[in-house]
């Protein structure tokens, strides 16, 4: 069972757009996906309730409590997960997981945020010994704007993999509107943002995400 965890302790900055998105990328690809909605906002399960009945199911999991039970037989589990997470609960979150996205957003409020988060994350010593495998994606990005050089200096210099760029687009607000994922929309109209997921997905088939040892 595959498993892949959307994180950052900052709000907006698209996990369950991310979650979403990867949810309905392998449920067209026909494999048995399950989303575990851990935040109690229920963004990600909103989301699955507005998906047509005609669409590849994705199974859907409220958890309580930071517990879920994933029933069997599940190809691939997405994890999407609250904002302000630290210390033991964040421990406890990474430890679920072969793979952990962060999303981050070109603002300076957004950088720092994300420089302590991931301080914070290589403190965890599952991280360290890389029994969990992170990376993070630029999300929203408008390109050759300042603040986007900036976000994408920063990502160059971390120690962690920094694998996709995704640019601000009203795909995403069609796709979520209809329960679903840009990969279902119109390829005319998409084509751009799924050559924008291609190096994402790839870090996802590859052995560099997947636990050490
Ligand atoms: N790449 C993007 N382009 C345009 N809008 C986006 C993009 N990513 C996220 N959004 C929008 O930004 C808002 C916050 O995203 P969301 O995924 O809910 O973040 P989080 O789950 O981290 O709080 C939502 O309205 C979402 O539709
Ligand atoms: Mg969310």
């Amino acid at each position: 069972m595959r498993t892949i965890m959307v994180l950052n302790a900052k709000g907006g900055c698209g996990k369950t757009t991310l979650a979403t998105n990867l949810a309905s990328y392998y449920a067209v690809q026909g494999y048995k996906v399950a989303l575990v909605d851990f935040d109690e906002q229920k963004c990600s399960s909103d989301w699955l309730s507005m998906r047509p009945d005609d669409r590849e199911e994705i199974i859907g999991i409220t958890a309580e409590d930071g517990k879920a039970s994933v029933p069997r037989g599940m190809d691939i589990v997405i994890m999407d997960v609250p904002a302000g997470l630290h210390h033991k609960v964040l421990n406890s979150f990474v430890a679920k997981v072969q793979s952990i996205i962060i999303p981050v957003l070109p603002s300076p409020i957004d950088i720092r945020a994300c420089a302590r988060f991931v301080q914070e994350m290589f403190a965890i010593k599952r991280i360290k010994d890389e029994k969990t495998r992170i990376a993070v994606v630029a999300n929203r990005v408008r390109e050759n704007t300042i603040i986007y050089h900036a976000l994408e200096n920063y990502l160059k210099k971390l120690r962690i993999p920094f694998i996709a760029t995704l640019r601000d687009t009203q795909n995403y607000n069609r796709a979520a509107g209809r329960g679903l994922g840009i990969f279902e929309l119109a390829p005319s109209l998409v084509a751009h943002d799924e050559e924008q997921w291609e190096p994402l997905l790839k870090w996802l088939r590859s052995k560099r995400s997947m636990p050490k040892g």
